[in-house]
């Protein structure tokens, strides 16, 4: 089930199948070490694609889509939409690319897919994206992006067994061009 497409790439549910292509990427400790979930064997994505809620949009739940690259019809990533609360108006984004299809623009061109139909078409107020200070590359996309830095929390997240700080960046529909 396509969901949202570009001119490159083609974002869609994460599914069963995709186990083995999405391990690839995510079970790489050094690229992903910033992030909470480093799965160490294939059966951890299998529980990760397992949890998908079967809808997409649904209170207080995470859904995974994966980001297809049209030419290659390869799973370059994913993107993790954090449906934040009750009322249905605010969203959380995070974005992980394979190492061999960074630097190409693809996660810009994924995330602002993703944005455009969760405020145009979900009609979404706000948008946040949380990040480790040190992760340049994700902090890179969210400015390039146009998201503001809003807070700067001291040691809030206990990740990979220590201590790290966090940085929440966001921005509001009406801050939103496309
Ligand atoms: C965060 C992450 C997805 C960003 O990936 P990225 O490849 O840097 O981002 P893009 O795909 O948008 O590519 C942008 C880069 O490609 C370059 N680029 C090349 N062609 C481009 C194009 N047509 N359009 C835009 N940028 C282009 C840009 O100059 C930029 O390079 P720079 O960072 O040296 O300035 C990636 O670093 C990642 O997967 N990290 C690990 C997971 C993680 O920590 N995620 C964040 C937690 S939510």
């Amino acid at each position: 089930m396509k969901m949202i497409e570009t001119e490159l790439l083609l974002l869609r549910p994460i599914t069963r199948n995709d186990n083995q292509q999405v391990f690839s990427y995510r079970s790489d400790a050094e690229t992903n070490k910033y992030q909470g979930f480093i799965p160490k064997t294939i059966e951890e994505i299998d529980e990760f694609i397992a949890k998908n809620p079967s809808e997409f949009n649904q209170p207080e739940s995470w859904f995974q889509l994966v980001i297809i690259e049209k030419l290659s019809y390869e799973i370059i990533g994913d993107i993790g939409i954090h449906f934040i609360g009750d009322d249905g108006f605010q969203c959380e984004l995070g974005c992980t690319l394979n190492k061999l299809h960074q630097g190409k623009g693809y996660a810009t061109i994924a995330m602002k897919a993703t944005i455009d139909y969760l405020f145009n078409k979900l009609n979404k107020h706000r948008i946040t994206g949380s990040v480790d200070p040190k992760n340049n590359h994700s902090i890179k996309l969210l400015e390039r992006l146009k998201f503001r830095k809003e807070a700067h929390f001291k040691e809030s997240l206990f990740i990979n067994l220590e201590w790290v700080d966090d940085i929440v960046y966001g921005i509001l529909k009406s801050e939103w061009k496309t």
